[in-house]
């Protein structure tokens, strides 16, 4: 099963790419940057990775996106994602970012954007991964500086796919967002939220109903919500679910309880994805095993969670069609 799980051809469509950071490559750019880290060294850093809840990751996360500055460093922290997923199999993933992470800190838009993109156009020609971006929204800052975000982005429309919404859950409900998703989807940008990860049910309706989302991120609680259920099963509206994650935030208790299979025999679209994999635990590898091993999934059912995800992309249809056809030759060759 672990071969069949390295080998299989996989899509992400749930990562931040500050989630990426990992630690050994956090002290060199702050080293470069000359900005000092509160922690003394790599160790002492990811023993702070111990999260009682999505607030306290939060807090580490965007202290950690800090030490980013240059072009150079998004450029770094894009391509070693790369790289990693690489190793993993990983043929196309759809990238997040968080621009006011670092505009609200003098970084420049166009600092983060173009690193990011060389990043993407260098794995595109050196590893063959196809790739999107999906800007998303910080719901703990007020609509005005969405606004301000979309603005700014409007320069580089062709590079961004979708607009998210990301950032502290409970309390900032997708309906406060309602005006700038309106404006969002009328540039021609695709919609993506998080959902139901920390929130309740509501948040995930607001969500559809709203902000006219072409996918939830995470959407766990939809299951408290038999409608809810019937609404994303019947609409196909597809679920980037990340196991480590909510294992790690404590919105699953273990691994064992994680409901991804009740997902998928409800009917419901659930993918597989890694989050912020620097801070979980892992790459898409490591959350497919542990749910493999977790919860005894079949190569059948990674399978069809692996043809959910790429179903789900943002790409053409043909270019769908194509990396399926990869996928479907593989499982016809190792099962
Ligand atoms: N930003 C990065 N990771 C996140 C998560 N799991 N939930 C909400 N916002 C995030
Ligand atoms: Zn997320």
């Amino acid at each position: 099963m672990e071969n069949f799980i390295q080998q299989i051809p996989k899509a992400e469509l749930h990562l931040h790419i500050e989630g990426s950071f990992e630690p050994e490559l956090m002290f060199k750019i702050a080293d470069r940057n000359k900005i000092k880290i509160k922690y003394k060294s790599v160790d002492e850093l990811k023993a702070a990775y111990n999260f009682n809840n999505l607030q306290e990751f939060l807090d580490i996360y965007y202290a950690g996106a800090n030490v980013l500055l240059t072009e150079q460093d998004f450029y770094d922290l894009t391509y070693s994602y790369f790289k990693k997923i690489n190793e993993q199999n990983v043929i196309h993933t759809e990238i997040m970012f968080d621009p006011q992470t670092h505009t609200d800190r003098g970084v420049k838009f166009s600092t983060v954007i173009n690193g990011i993109k060389n990043a993407q156009d260098k794995a595109k020609e050196e590893l063959g991964i196809t790739s999107k971006l999906i800007m998303s929204f910080l719901r703990h800052l007020d609509e005005q500086s969405a606004f301000n975000t979309l603005e700014q982005s409007l320069e580089y429309k062709d590079w961004i796919t979708a607009v998210g919404l990301d950032s502290s859950e409970i309390g900032y409900p997708p309906s406060k967002f309602k005006k700038v998703f309106d404006e969002v989807r009328k540039q021609g940008y695709l919609v993506v939220a998080h959902a139901g990860e920390e929130g309740p049910p509501e948040y995930v309706w607001e969500a559809i109903n709203i902000l006219d989302v072409n996918r939830i991120d995470h959407g766990n609680r939809s299951l408290e919500d038999n409608n809810l259920v019937k609404i994303l099963a019947d609409n196909k509206i597809p679920l980037t679910v990340c196991p480590l994650s909510n294992v790690k935030l404590r919105n699953v208790d273990k691994i064992e309880n994680h409901p991804i299979r009740t997902m998928l025999n409800q009917g419901l679209v659930a993918t597989i994805n890694s989050d912020d994999p620097a801070y979980f635990g892992g790459y898409m590898n490591e959350n497919y095993s542990a749910v493999a091993n977790a919860l005894d999934l079949s190569k059948e059912d990674l399978y069809q969670l692996t043809l959910n995800s790429f179903n789900s992309t943002f790409l053409e249809e043909n270019e769908k069609v194509e990396l399926i056809n990869k996928l479907d030759e593989f499982y016809k060759n190792n099962n």
